[in-house]
């Protein structure tokens, strides 16, 4: 019947998604899948199973037919539960009315920057970072603004912030994460606070992913809701501190004022987290607030093995700070850029790692390995990569 000109399929789609490019980690992942015996250390999943405590909570939720709709921002139990254990874990201040439960930190990053954008808004990402990042900020409308950090062990400096603020005055908000996939990299105290004191002075939001502050190695994790409450804009999740990647819980919190517009925002996309997982969440709060600390002392030894075998192989890496990700440099003389490296690794040793490329500037001769897996297959991996390094050296 169609004399019309144009058919559905040439309409234009929004611009932001049709230059939008899918996640390389996860298809380089999906390319190298079925490479017999490939030991797979691309993805950041842990490869611990949830605790019993917080599958039991389901269960019963289950059993009490938890399974109408939920309460939007989160059931009154469970938005106090998130302020108790952000307030107790990491030294802050929140009222239940700040925060919300969202599907995985995922959507708290995107409830925040969908929030805070209007089309053409800057926002400043701290490179290298996860691609995920750039992804959200250009489909949101706004512009990435990277800054290299490479150069300070990756670590953004007060003099760094401070210029690219002079550069870009009218920048909206920061996206912070610490420790930092991918670099494994975290902030001490000190390099915080000198942060904060920047950030203060400016009429910025900062959107702080924490993540992985389960995950930090040495001391105590600083947040930087706990130096700047009201420009903060808090995220977290139980996806890597309590192995819950497939429930999607994350969490927002921050301050009064914008509580209300994450809410709505929240609201119109997804209504509210499923009842079963909200509930599931409350014990990980509660009951399991510290399920963390037998996975973080594995994960440390993971860490500590990857670092020497890839030292004593000659990489160029820091040694882990946090989380489960080690960033090394792919040696020179392999002439080989970090896809070629990780393509090659993959069909030659049968190890999965991921060419760093799309984690910004900075990352370009990079590579990450995600240790998330048994000392056993690392050591195994390990001794495939020094296989695969004397198979090059000629
Ligand atoms: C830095 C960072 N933020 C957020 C997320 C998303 O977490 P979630 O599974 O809670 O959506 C990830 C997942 O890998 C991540 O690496």
């Amino acid at each position: 019947m169609s004399d019309l000109p144009i058919t559905t399929s040439q309409l234009p789609l929004r611009q932001a998604v049709t230059e939008l490019q899918p996640s390389a980690i996860r298809a380089f992942s999906a390319a190298v899948a079925n490479i017999p015996g490939i030991i797979d250390l691309t993805v950041g999943e842990p490869d611990f199973n949830t605790p019993d405590t917080i599958k039991a909570a389901a269960v019963t939720s289950l059993e009490q037919n938890h399974t109408h709709y939920p309460p939007t921002p989160g059931t009154a139990e469970l938005r106090q539960a998130i302020a108790a254990y952000l307030n107790e874990k990491y030294d802050l201040n929140y009222t239940a009315d700040q925060t919300l439960a969202t599907s995985g930190a995922t959507e708290s990053l995107w409830v925040s920057l969908y929030t805070i954008t209007n089309p053409g808004d800057e926002i400043i990402i701290p490179t290298p970072a996860w691609p995920m990042y750039m992804s959200m900020v250009k489909a949101a409308g706004a512009f990435p603004v990277l800054v290299d950090t490479s150069s300070n062990h990756f670590v953004l400096s007060p003099e760094l912030i401070e210029q690219t603020l002079a550069e870009h005055p009218n920048a909206k908000a920061i996206m912070l994460n610490f420790p930092s996939n991918p670099t494994g990299v975290t902030y001490t105290r000190d390099e915080v606070i000198a942060l904060a004191n920047v950030l203060k002075q400016h009429a910025i939001y900062v959107i702080s992913d924490e993540i992985y502050a389960e995950l930090t190695y040495h001391g105590r994790h600083t947040s930087l809701a706990e130096l700047l409450p009201d420009q903060t804009i808090l995220i977290n999740g139980l996806s890597k501190s309590h192995a819950m990647t497939g429930w999607r819980f994350g969490m927002i919190a921050a301050p009064k004022f914008l509580a209300p517009s994450l809410i709505k925002v929240h609201q119109f996309t997804i209504t509210a987290v499923p009842y079963i997982v909200q509930d599931a969440a409350l014990a990980a709060l509660t009951v399991g607030k510290n399920e963390a600390e037998p996975m973080l002392a594995e994960y440390k030894q993971r860490g500590a093995l990857v670092h020497e075998r890839m030292q004593a192989m000659g990489f160029e890496a820091l040694a882990p700070q946090g989380v489960f990700y080690y960033f090394a440099k792919v040696p020179a003389w392999l002439k080989q850029t970090p896809s070629e490296f990780a393509l090659a690794l993959a069909h030659e040793q049968a190890v999965a790692v991921i060419a760093a490329e799309s984690f910004g500037p900075g990352a370009e001769q990079y590579f990450r390995i995600s240790y998330a897996t048994s000392q056993d297959k690392l050591q195994l991996a390990m001794d495939r990569i020094e296989q695969y390094l004397a198979d090059h050296r000629g």
